[in-house]
């Protein structure tokens, strides 16, 4: 398998800018800071969410925050990705949910990811890469060795990101059915 710098750590400026491409080298005066998500990030998010998906969903953000960044979190993880500014309201350019899931249908305890954006005016400059690093570091940490996700089949942008994070197809398929 190719070897990949850990996605924890500061990428070199590698990838040069052509044409109409966006910058995608790692900004030094910008830099991006990983932390927790706070009750505050809220509308953040749901702006961001919307969009990326189209669709405003404000309670189900505020749901998912009171699930998943407020409670249980030694296996529970809602992380923002900010400019590094000191400022007290910077931006947040990108957000990443995840948590243990233990014996779903046998299955040892894994890392799952359900949900992972990033603004799309700072997309390719590797603040994805640090997102998905950083839980992968906390997952790590409370003893976890495998992490899942779910894409759509036909989403070239979602299967590009995660297969470059070293993720592959795993053993067990999704089934589904549409209920009359
Ligand atoms: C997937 C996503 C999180 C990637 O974030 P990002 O910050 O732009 O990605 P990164 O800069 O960290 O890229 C890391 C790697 O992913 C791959 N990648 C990222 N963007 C890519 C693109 N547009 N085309 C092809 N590969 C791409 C590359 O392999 C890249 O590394 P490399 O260029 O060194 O090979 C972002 O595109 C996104 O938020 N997409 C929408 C997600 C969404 O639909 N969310 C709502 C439902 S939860």
């Amino acid at each position: 398998m190719r070897k990949r710098t850990p996605a924890t750590a500061a990428k070199p400026a590698a990838r040069q800018p052509t044409g109409e491409a966006p910058d995608r080298s790692p900004n030094p005066a910008a830099p991006v800071r990983i932390r927790r998500a706070a009750v505050s990030d809220i509308p953040q998010i749901t702006e961001l969410d919307e969009r990326v998906t189209r669709i405003a969903k404000p309670d189900y953000w505020r749901d998912v925050f009171y699930r998943y960044g407020s409670r249980r979190q030694e296996e529970r993880f809602f992380l923002v990705a900010e400019h590094d500014q000191g400022a007290p309201a910077a931006p947040l350019l990108g957000f990443i949910v995840g948590e243990v899931r233990a014996w779903e249908f046998g299955s040892e305890p894994c890392g799952w990811v359900f949900a992972f954006s990033v603004d799309p005016k700072a997309r390719q400059q590797y603040i994805g890469e640090r997102l998905f690093g950083a839980i992968s570091e906390m997952f790590r940490a409370a003893g976890i060795r495998t992490m899942r996700t779910m894409v759509a089949r036909d989403n070239q942008l979602h299967l590009a990101f995660f297969r470059s994070e070293g993720m592959m197809a795993g053993h067990y398929i999704q089934l589904e059915k549409e209920l009359d």
